[in-house]
């Protein structure tokens, strides 16, 4: 086993595998190995193209900052929530996804039991401590076939998971740098955001909490 795998500021265990419910998994420590290198990769995409905070239609500035890489990214403005495959800060495609990360996708998927995942695209949050994600569906793709890949990289965060409805009690769980969460079938659908980010300093990204989230956004 690679000596400085299990480092103890990086990750501290080897991984291991919580049910949350039908068709959702946590997959606690599945990246922490790639993780330096995904952080990294970050650094090199957000020269390529920038995080920035974008704007709910109903004018709300989001606290986390946002890029995409891949064919597609998401994005919103005062006209809705949409994938679009050109970059809208300066109209030029999306940074490609590097193959670590598809990769890192490709295999929590098949942990926790999605074969044939192909994500089309990354959305890559960054948290600063204050920032928030609110309870939310992930419901602009054209397939709920494929699941959702979920990486979490830096700096522990609460994350909230709830059911199909909204008003159904969420659970809290505290993901570390290298859990992955995947979410499909049944649960493609569930609720889920972020609660506000503590302040902390992490040995990977300083005082911020980094997510990588692979979606099929096309059918
Ligand atoms: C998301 O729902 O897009 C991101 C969730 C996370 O940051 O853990
Ligand atoms: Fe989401």
């Amino acid at each position: 086993m690679n000596g400085n795998l299990f480092d103890d500021n990086i990750c501290p265990r080897p991984p291991s595998v919580e049910h949350l419910s039908e068709g959702a998994m946590l997959l606690r420590r599945f990246a922490c190995g790639n993780a330096a290198a995904a952080v990294q990769c970050i650094y090199e995409l957000a020269k390529l193209s920038p995080f920035r905070h974008m704007v709910t239609p109903g004018g709300h500035r989001m606290s986390v900052g946002m890029l995409n890489c891949g064919l597609v990214g998401w994005v919103t403005d005062r006209s809705g929530y949409r994938y679009q495959e050109v970059d809208p800060e300066h109209g030029l495609p999306w940074p490609p996804m590097p193959a670590m990360f598809r990769e890192i996708a490709i295999g929590a998927a098949i942990r926790a039991g999605f074969q044939g995942f192909e994500p089309d695209c990354c959305l890559i949050n960054r948290y600063e401590p204050g920032a928030k994600l609110s309870l939310h569906q992930d419901k602009d793709e054209a397939t709920f076939d494929a699941p959702i890949v979920s990486v979490s990289l830096g700096l522990p965060a609460r994350f909230v998971f709830g059911g199909l409805a909204r008003n159904e009690r969420p659970r809290r769980i505290v993901l570390e740098s290298g859990d992955v969460v995947v979410w499909g079938g049944p649960a493609r659908l569930a609720y889920h955001g972020v609660d506000t980010l503590a302040d902390g300093e992490h040995a990977l990204t300083g005082r911020c909490r980094l997510n990588l989230t692979f979606r099929r956004a096309r059918a």
